[in-house]
């Protein structure tokens, strides 16, 4: 059964309000009166009506005064004035204070219903709109739900569409850390620095903590803003948590600065609605990070087992990957992209799994049939991983780190441009870093030796462009070579083992 519209009429004479409620009383409404005004502000703060009907000039509380509360509680519900007195100042007044009309007494049947329905109409498309906006702001999370399982992206999404949809100017999302017990910064959108100066949205405000403990949204007014947090430039204020699977993950809040009304009771619904998709959507992220960090510790794992077979080599894929990301930096690849190069360098060697230990360790120059072993590294790591469709970004990386600009490397022989930008990279840091690695048939070389051999072989071994944004971020200290300086003495200890070991391995 469709709900009857709720119209409450607020008259000091009780004979108007019999009339009223005999004149609009039937199947489409539920009318209430109330001739004391101060009850009838109670009333409409504990359960707000559709529509109302008020007397202008009452006591103790005027029609103005109804009409201000009544737009407080629920903007987008429809306030009709009544006057005796008809003037062009009253009009103007009571017009200016937002009231949708006003009726002049006496007024007739038909002029009441049609003051009415038409209200009403406009009501009714408040509502639609606001519906649209719900499905609208759904359809959007919905969407970065599934274009982006990155949280950076997905929270600024999430601000974006919030503040558009619900006519905001500021907003932010603080999320629980578990680790400090407090809500954290996690991201805003045209956030006045002042806000985080003065410790406001930084997670240990008093507003943001008050819906962390209750769990529940709530709209603070200018005055309850002022009060608790100092700000007399904020006009309204939304506090919503983001509750998964019943945890509070944490809090999005809105603001309204130079917005001349406050968010409403209809704002607040849409914004559960998003609140909701979003909450969900962060725990998905979340959960994708926590496991894609899992698979990368587990592949770490496999990674330094290979390594383990070799004592010269341990620390190469550490500091590959070092040296890889910070290049990657450098040349401003993307979040997802830089993720990527961690996998890629965590596994470019994990073909080496098949490699026998013989060849592996031989304190002298492979022979060519023992290089051609070697050179299949390549590709029985592609093979290794290519099932596993969460890995396919590294690939590249573990297939074309051997391959030369000129041509002459393995597996294919690529040249230039042919071989994937991801195999060019990996190459000039590998090289890099195998240069001052100690081999068993050879002695580590200096780093400067190093710098200088991608230098020489830039444009034959390596891709000019690469090589020279290595150089270049050489040049500019973008590499901590802290880093390799601690590496550098835990080989020598390392290296001091396997001199000790050396009468009973080889
Ligand atoms: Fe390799």
């Amino acid at each position: 059964m469709e709900e009857k519209v709720k119209i409450l009429v607020v008259d000091d004479e009780k004979y108007i309000c019999s009339l009223i409620e005999d004149m609009l009383e039937g199947e489409k409404y539920s009318v209430k009166s109330e001739t004391n005004p101060k009850k009838a502000v109670k009333l409409i703060e504990s359960n707000p009506p559709d529509l109302i009907i008020t007397d202008l000039v009452m006591h103790p509380l005027s029609g103005v005064d109804v009409l201000k509360t009544a737009k407080k509680t629920r903007p987008e519900g429809v306030v009709i004035l009544m006057t005796g007195q008809p003037t062009i100042e009253n009009a103007v007044s009571v017009l200016k204070s937002g009231a949708y009309d006003y009726l002049i007494k006496p007024f007739s049947m038909d002029n009441l219903k049609a003051t009415v329905e038409r209200g009403l109409e406009k009501f009714r498309l408040y509502q639609e709109n606001i519906h649209l906006k719900e499905a609208v702001s759904l359809f959007k999370i919905s969407e970065a739900m599934g274009s982006t399982v990155d949280l950076g992206e997905l929270l600024s999404l999430i601000l974006q569409t919030a503040v558009k949809e619900l006519d905001a100017d500021m907003a932010s999302i603080l999320l629980w850390d578990p680790k400090t017990k407090k809500l954290r910064p996690e991201a805003s959108l045209g956030m006045d620095s002042v806000f985080f100066k003065n410790g406001f949205l930084v997670g240990d405000d008093p507003l943001s903590n008050w819906v962390l403990k209750t769990a529940k949204p709530k709209i603070f007014n200018p005055e309850q803003v002022d009060v608790l947090i100092g700000n007399k430039k904020i006009k309204s204020m939304i506090s919503h948590p983001l509750l998964a699977r019943g945890r509070i993950i944490g809090v999005l809040n809105l603001l309204r600065k130079n917005k001349p009304f406050p968010f409403s009771p209809g704002d607040l619904h849409s914004l559960s609605i998003l609140a909701s998709k979003a909450a969900t959507a962060i725990e998905n992220s979340k959960l994708y990070q926590d496991i894609r960090e899992g698979y990368l510790d587990t592949l770490s794992a496999l990674a330094n087992a290979v390594e383990a077979r070799d004592v010269y080599t341990r620390g190469h894929t550490e500091r590959v990957w070092y040296l890889a990301e910070s290049l990657a930096k450098q040349l401003s690849w993307g979040e997802e992209k830089i993720i990527e190069v961690r996998m890629g360098s965590i596994l470019h060697d994990i073909g080496k799994i098949g490699v026998p230990d013989q060849i592996l360790n031989k304190p002298a120059p492979l022979t060519s049939k023992e290089f051609d072993i070697m050179k299949m590294h390549t590709v029985q790591g592609a093979k290794i991983l290519e099932g596993i469709s969460f890995l396919k970004p590294a690939l590249p990386y573990i297939l074309y780190h051997h391959e030369r600009y000129d041509g002459k490397g393995y597996p294919k022989g690529l040249g230039g441009e042919d071989i994937p930008m991801e195999g060019r990279l990996m190459a000039v840091i590998d090289s890099f870093d195998a240069i001052t690695s100690e081999r068993p048939y050879r002695k580590r070389r200096g780093l400067k030796i190093a710098v200088d051999e991608i230098k020489r072989c830039s444009g034959t071994q390596f891709d000019p462009f690469v090589a020279e944004a290595f150089l270049n971020a050489w040049e500019s200290h973008v590499f901590d070579k802290r880093r390799l300086v601690i590496r550098e003495k835990i080989k020598k200890s390392k290296v001091l083992t396997r001199k000790k070991q050396k009468s009973v391995s080889f």
